[in-house]
């Protein structure tokens, strides 16, 4: 197989290309600014970022789990809470509510849509509770209106982890706008992608916003002042000038993500044992992953087989977050995540994929389903 065959599971190349020289012209004038970290390139991304979202305040840090940690560290959040969060997500939903000192507190999932099922999360309620961490999986929102109707009702803190749904929608609203703070990453093969780490912590709550901007920058309020113990999580210029120039572009990068989904549901269709991603009434999907459900017992045979045929797949993720090592106090039930884990398989999905290469990982894929039913 020539390495040209290779189909990967992100390629960032169709997305850097075509603007290579303004991006290059962003970065020159950058550099001849002699502003490296935050100044104004990060501070004209900040005010794009939050007009665009339609938040109060966006505070640019390091990263989406500096967003995270922090965000929960600028709400008051800390030793003797719980905060409840699903265990199918990226480690760093957990890391963050342990840095902050709290407690995490897994909560199972819906099986259709992958995000944390508001029935399961009622159950986990007590008096410690102080926040739900919903995380929008894949590109989609979880359920919104009932966890926004959930907080309320028990007067909890609400927290969105976007990082794998920037763009998306419920009812017509982004999401990270519905919380009392969201976090967004800008890793490079996000929805919207740095040229290296970033994120941002949004909020309605000019207190929050506050301290966050004292947070990222070692707790400080003024040279020489420090008020909290903070971080060293500045957005550096370089990621902001990159970042302010690619904001406008994600809306059709996100049309096209959506175009190569339906191409992939109209191909995968009515093949046995393959269940498409489904989207939720009242959102939209911005298909960070295009993660489907494959037989349990078939899914290694069929991992290996797109493989051999140079078709990278990924699986997010292989574990619940509270069986490994570090959160292993932390177990409970979780039957509909147990499944997902065993199940999940996400396909080749970049603004730029072509038809032919959504035709050869499906027509590959079949092949691979029907090999597996027959072995
Ligand atoms: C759901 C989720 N949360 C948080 C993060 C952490 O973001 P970052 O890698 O920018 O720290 C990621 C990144 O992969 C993620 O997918």
């Amino acid at each position: 197989m020539t390495a040209s065959s290779v189909l990967p599971l992100f390629n960032l190349a169709p997305q850097l290309e075509p603007h290579e020289e303004e991006l290059l012209q962003r970065l020159r004038e950058t550099l001849q600014s002699r502003q490296f970290i935050l100044g104004d390139a990060v501070i004209h991304f900040e005010e794009d970022f939050a007009r665009w979202l339609q938040v109060d305040h966006a505070v640019a840090v390091n990263s989406g789990t500096d967003a995270l940690t922090i965000a929960l560290v600028a709400l008051g959040i800390g030793p003797g809470d719980e905060v409840i969060l699903p265990a199918l997500t990226f480690v760093a939903t957990a890391e963050s509510i342990i840095h902050a000192g709290a407690r995490a507190v897994f909560a199972d999932i819906d099986a259709a849509t992958f995000t944390i099922d508001p029935e399961a999360i009622a159950e986990q309620i007590n008096e410690r509770t102080r926040a739900i961490l919903a995380v929008h999986l894949y590109g989609q929102g979880a359920d919104m209106q009932h966890l926004h109707d959930l907080a309320t009702r028990h007067n909890l803190i609400l927290i969105e982890d976007v990082a794998q749904a920037c763009g998306a929608r419920t009812q017509g609203k982004l999401l990270g706008s519905w919380g009392h703070a969201s976090a967004f990453s800008f890793f490079p093969t996000k929805n919207l992608g740095a040229l290296g780490d970033a994120g941002m912590l949004v909020t309605h709550d000019e207190e929050v916003a506050r301290r966050a901007r004292e947070l990222r920058n070692h707790g400080q309020t003024s040279r020489g002042q420090h008020r909290m113990v903070g971080y060293n999580s500045r957005m550096d210029s370089f990621q902001g000038a990159v970042l302010r120039q690619r904001l406008p572009l994600l809306t059709e990068w996100n049309n096209q993500r959506a175009a190569i989904a339906e191409q992939y549901a109209r191909r995968l269709a009515g093949v046995p044992g393959v269940t498409r991603p489904a989207t939720a009434p009242g959102n939209t999907h911005v298909y960070q992953l295009y993660t489907i459900r494959v037989p349990v017992d078939r899914r290694e045979h069929i991992q290996a087989t797109l493989n051999q045929a140079g078709i990278e797949t990924g699986i997010y993720y292989p574990t619940p977050i509270c069986r490994l090592a570090p959160y292993q106090h932390l177990q409970r039930p979780l039957p509909a995540t147990e499944a997902a884990t065993r199940e999940v398989l996400s396909l080749p999905m970049w603004p730029g994929l072509s038809e032919s290469d959504v035709d050869r990982v499906c027509s590959t894929l079949k092949i691979a389903v029907e090999s597996a039913n027959s072995s």
